[in-house]
């Protein structure tokens, strides 16, 4: 098969991934975590080397950035073993890597968006297993694409803008973090960016200096109030009710992780290697939102 394998096919990331694929006609083993776990070395040697794939994706991880705080084993041991089990395969057989990482590897005291050669510093659990993540994909296989993303949504599984919909079904006021910034990704056209790349691997386009280190983002920057803001005005002809948004800060909604303040990507790299660059922000939301609610104004009170 010269397709791809891809891990972690029932997160957001990975079931857009398969789904594209599909459409394309791509040959895609999606695999979920049922089917394929990524700590168990042996499996995922025998996996690679029995399909023998263009190239792995890397769509599995451990997100649940809080409870990576009291659960740090399995953060490292789906985060960092799972990826360099991959990694390591890969090389086995000679094939590429693309391998999904976060903006939760910096630390957020940056003033200006973070590019490729800023130094990771996580504030998290969750954020200190993906770096260690990079690192083993990086020292197991020469032929890596890590892609560093943040502030996914996307049709599949829970995220923000599914919560804000769902909120404004049974809220009159909602209070929303308004000091933490960064780059809302839509999880359709990071699974379109990531497809044309196994395209020029396949057709032998693949460019010079293509494997490395890459950020890919929403090409907006802004806070969680900010996004919920954007969401409702978007949203807003087709909610029978919407809420209104109550700005707050990190320290009035502590959680169990730190995340960065400030975690806003550089994608520059990407567009100038890859000739790739995300959207306008209002112009994915508005997929998203189409998608989810339909096109036509609701009557009613719709469920998330
Ligand atoms: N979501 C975000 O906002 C965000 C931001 C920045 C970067 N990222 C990165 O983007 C990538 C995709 O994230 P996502 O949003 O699609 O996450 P997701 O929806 O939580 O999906 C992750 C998938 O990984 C699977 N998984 C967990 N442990 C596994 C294991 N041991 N073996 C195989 N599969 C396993 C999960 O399986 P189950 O379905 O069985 O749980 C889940 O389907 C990750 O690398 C993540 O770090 C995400």
């Amino acid at each position: 098969m010269a397709g791809i394998l891809l891990t972690g096919a029932n997160g957001q990331v990975g079931w857009e991934i398969a789904r594209q694929a599909r459409l394309l006609g791509l040959p895609c083993q999606a695999l979920e975590r049922t089917s394929l776990d990524i700590t168990v070395a042996d499996a995922v040697l025998r996996a690679v080397v029995h399909f023998a794939p263009l190239v792995v994706i890397n769509a599995a991880a451990y997100t649940n950035v809080d409870k990576a705080e009291t659960d740090s084993e399995t953060a490292f041991s789906v985060n960092r073993d799972g990826a360099a089990h991959l990694a390591h395969a890969c090389a086995r057989v000679d094939i590429p890597i693309i391998h999904i990482s976060t903006d939760y590897v910096f630390d957020g005291t940056k003033k200006t968006p973070y590019t490729e050669d800023d130094p990771g510093s996580p504030l998290s659990i969750y954020g200190e297993s993906k770096l260690a993540g990079e690192a083993a994909v990086r020292e197991y296989c020469a032929k890596h694409v890590v892609l560093r993303t943040a502030w996914v949504y996307g049709l599949h599984g829970p995220n923000f803008v599914k919560t804000m919909l769902r909120l404004a079904g049974e809220r009159d006021q909602i209070k929303v973090v308004d000091d933490q910034f960064g780059n809302p990704t839509f999880a359709g056209d990071l699974g379109r960016a990531i497809l044309t790349l196994v395209r020029r691997l396949q057709l032998g386009t693949w460019p010079k200096q293509g494997f490395g280190t890459f950020h890919l983002a929403g090409e907006w920057t802004t806070s969680w109030c900010g996004f919920a803001q954007m969401i409702f005005e978007e949203a807003r002809p087709r909610l029978a009710h919407v809420p209104a948004i109550e700005p707050i800060t990190t320290a009035d909604y502590p959680t169990l992780a730190k995340r960065p303040a400030y975690s806003a990507l550089d994608c520059g790299r990407f567009a100038r290697i890859h000739g790739i660059a995300m959207r306008p922000g209002r112009s994915a939301l508005s997929e998203m939102l189409d998608t989810t609610l339909g096109l036509f104004p609701a009557k009613g009170i719709r469920k998330f």
